[in-house]
């Protein structure tokens, strides 16, 4: 495969001046805007089924077209995979059929994961792959550890992996984490292992297109109950 996609370019030299005080406005407020209905409905259905498979849950956040679900859950035979994405369109692009142990969800991930935490689940994976990078620095707080529901992600607890082939957004993402954890994760450049297949479309032509892909890899403690998340 060639591709020609080019790298990020952004205004930002150095990860951003207003991340701390973005992550601590996050612990301190939690986030409280009501969950869509929709999301309400999709959670249910997901849960639903999550309860006719027990396995150990893997979550592949922001899972676009869903093939990371699909590899993923032939990966991970006895897991139950679970790929969220808000994008209709892209969810359903026919990739064949998914495994028994992957379902797809069209839902928001800002409510879903809330609604995940408040109802127990504890991912032991979860994925944030090519997560959208908003280089823009006035577009901070759309990036995932600038985003209010940052604590959030990191109470679900786990193996989070976070790919990107964006530097400073896995750099910020690692400050972000030792800051609201006191764990350390450093960004770091993978090599995707020849005859290995990329994970995603997304890594798949940032490959191609000869860009250093990066990722970030933590484990998480899960938190033990967020009482104040099952009012939303
Ligand atoms: C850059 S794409 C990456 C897709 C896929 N992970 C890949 O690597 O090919 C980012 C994906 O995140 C999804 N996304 C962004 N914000 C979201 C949100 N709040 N809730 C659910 N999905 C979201 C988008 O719809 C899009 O499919």
């Amino acid at each position: 495969m060639h591709a020609t996609s080019r790298p990020i370019t952004s205004n930002q030299s150095g990860p951003h001046d207003d991340l701390a005080r973005r992550v601590d406005r996050a612990l301190a407020h939690p986030l409280r805007k009501p969950v869509a209905e929709h999301t309400r409905t999709a959670f249910a259905e997901a849960r639903a089924w999550r309860d006719a498979h027990p396995g150990p849950l893997i979550l592949d956040a922001g899972c676009g077209v869903g093939l990371s679900t699909r590899r993923l859950a032939e990966r991970f035979a006895d897991h139950a995979v679970i790929g969220v994405d808000r994008s209709a369109h892209r969810l359903a692009r026919d990739h064949g059929a998914l495994p028994d142990n992957a379902r797809l969800v069209r839902a928001d991930l800002v409510d879903f994961w809330r609604l995940a935490l408040a109802a127990g689940w504890r991912p032991v994976r979860h994925y944030l792959l090519y997560p959208n990078p908003y280089p823009k620095s006035t577009h901070l707080k759309m990036r995932w550890h600038g985003h209010p529901v940052f604590p959030t992600i990191l109470a679900l607890g786990g193996r989070l992996e976070l790919r990107s082939n964006w530097r400073l957004y896995v750099e910020e993402f690692a400050l972000a984490v030792r800051q609201a954890s006191g764990l350390t994760a450093a960004a770091a450049a993978y090599p995707l292992a020849d005859g290995q297949p990329p994970l995603t479309p997304f890594e798949a032509k940032y490959h191609a297109s000869g860009q250093t892909l990066w990722r970030l890899v933590v484990e998480l403690p899960a938190a033990p109950s967020c009482p104040t998340l099952l009012e939303i």
